[in-house]
């Protein structure tokens, strides 16, 4: 059978900006740069993005495009075996994702339930977060919403590659963004407002250091979806005149671009209404009901963004799913529906010890962090990084002249060739291995 392709090249740009924009954009984004103190982190994301996200998200789709296959194939066509095993870590962090990502989908539709029945339209931040926190730890009500987005996900899976995921993608992220867009008109129009702008972007460069620097690279790997695979195998169903290194420029500034205006959006409110910037996982979800109980309709703007979130989600999550579920259907000849739904509880079951890390179990602590944490933690400041320094290697090194005919045929000879070829080879490696060790 042929493989499965996008419908259009539009398709494959906006179901891997589907793929990247999602909870990391808009959840995670806003509260990891609130932690490390607004400006000067948002530049060096920036400036990571900008450079390792743009080129590594190049190499990948390279990747998947030139093999036409899922990470471990694509690793084993193109670099031998022993290669195919940064395949298996990209599919296992794929799973490990997974299960703490719907977790926070559970939450978005939780939060859906919650605007519609008007509990959360307050300005009071101690009864936001208060809210908040009782939901998150309660041992039962949150792994219903996990189960019901899990399930989702599923289904989205089981639909097959081009009506699943495509279709989804589409519109609604368009929504989306005109959505942001009104909100921030209403957060940066309250009083006081721009307490929050100022700090989200007037760098403080004293508060640089090297933690900063990790969760920068972390974010932008998270965010991005770079480094596990997954914009390998979304590659992989690229037909072969899309031009690679547009559909990833597009991408990456559409991505940026949500995690820009997301921040615009929850700083002021953080600010205006007096929320803890440090707040952590909770801050989009605690700050931005404050913004809507301010705004005639609030009710309706907190279903339709909570709703619009959770589409986010899913189309990223759909993404973490397709790479755990291809990788058994290319390897092992299995069978797509009862792969994706063996997986689908695996995860699921997974994703409950994370939930309930946030309440019942919190005090069983590992290097100080919860098993959410943990989970978190590991992908996103571990293996993908990893995973981006072998991409690097493999195709600024080993695979170099095949993949670079293919930027080259298309094209005359665009100047930025030998400049993406050396930063893949040298800097791309370093900088990442610099960062690692911090780590450790
Ligand atoms: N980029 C997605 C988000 O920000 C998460 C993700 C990571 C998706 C890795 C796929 C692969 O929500």
């Amino acid at each position: 059978m042929a493989r499965a392709e996008w419908g259009s090249r539009l398709g494959f740009v906006l179901a891997a900006a589907g793929s990247a924009i999602g909870l990391g954009a808009i959840w995670k984004f806003p509260y990891i740069t609130a932690q490390n103190g607004g400006g000067a982190f948002l530049l060096i994301f920036l400036l990571l993005v900008f450079t390792l996200g743009i080129s590594l998200m190049i190499a990948e789709m390279l990747v998947g495009s030139v093999t036409k296959k899922s990470p471990v194939g694509a690793y084993r066509k193109l670099g031998g075996r022993t290669w195919s095993l940064v395949g298996y870590i990209g599919v296992l962090c794929g799973f490990l994702i997974l299960s703490f990502y719907s977790v926070v989908g559970g939450w978005t539709i939780a939060y859906i339930v919650k605007s519609v029945d008007g509990a959360i339209l307050t300005a009071d931040p101690k009864v936001l977060s208060g809210i908040f926190s009782t939901f998150i730890a309660d041992p039962v009500e949150p792994l219903w919403y996990h189960a019901l987005f899990m399930g989702v996900t599923a289904g989205v899976i089981l639909a097959g590659v081009q009506k699943g995921i495509e279709q989804v993608s589409k519109y609604l992220m368009i929504m989306l963004f005109l959505l942001i867009l009104v909100l921030i008109g209403r957060a940066i129009t309250l009083p006081g407002a721009i307490d929050g702008v100022l700090t989200f972007l007037n760098p403080d460069f004293s508060k640089v250091n090297a933690r900063m620097v990790i969760e920068a690279m972390g974010l932008a790997f998270f965010s991005m979806s770079l480094g596990m695979g997954c914009m390998i195998t979304y590659g992989s169903y690229a037909s072969d005149d899309t031009y690679v290194p547009h559909s990833a420029g597009s991408v990456i500034t559409l991505t940026t671009l949500i995690c820009f205006l997301s921040g615009l959006m929850v700083f002021p409110a953080v600010f205006v209404f007096g929320f803890d910037p440090s707040a952590g996982p909770g801050l989009t979800f605690i700050t931005m009901p404050a913004v809507f109980s301010q705004m005639g309709g609030g009710q309706f703007f907190g279903v339709l963004f909570f709703f619009l979130l959770f589409v986010a989600a899913l189309t990223s999550s759909v993404s973490l799913m397709e790479v755990v579920v291809s990788f058994f259907i290319d390897e092992f000849n299995c069978r797509r529906t009862p792969t994706t739904i063996v997986m689908s509880i695996l995860m699921f079951v997974l994703g409950i010890a994370a939930s309930l890390s946030l309440g019942v179990w919190n005090d069983y602590k590992f290097f100080g962090k919860n098993f959410f944490d943990i989970l978190d933690y590991v992908s996103s400041n571990l293996i993908m990084p990893f995973g981006g320094i072998m991409v690097a290697v493999l195709v600024g090194w080993k695979s170099w002249t095949l993949v670079s005919e293919r930027l080259a045929s298309k094209g005359k000879h665009p100047w930025w060739l030998p400049l993406l070829k050396w930063f893949l080879r040298i800097i791309a490696p370093i900088m990442i291995f610099v960062v690692l060790l911090q780590n450790l």
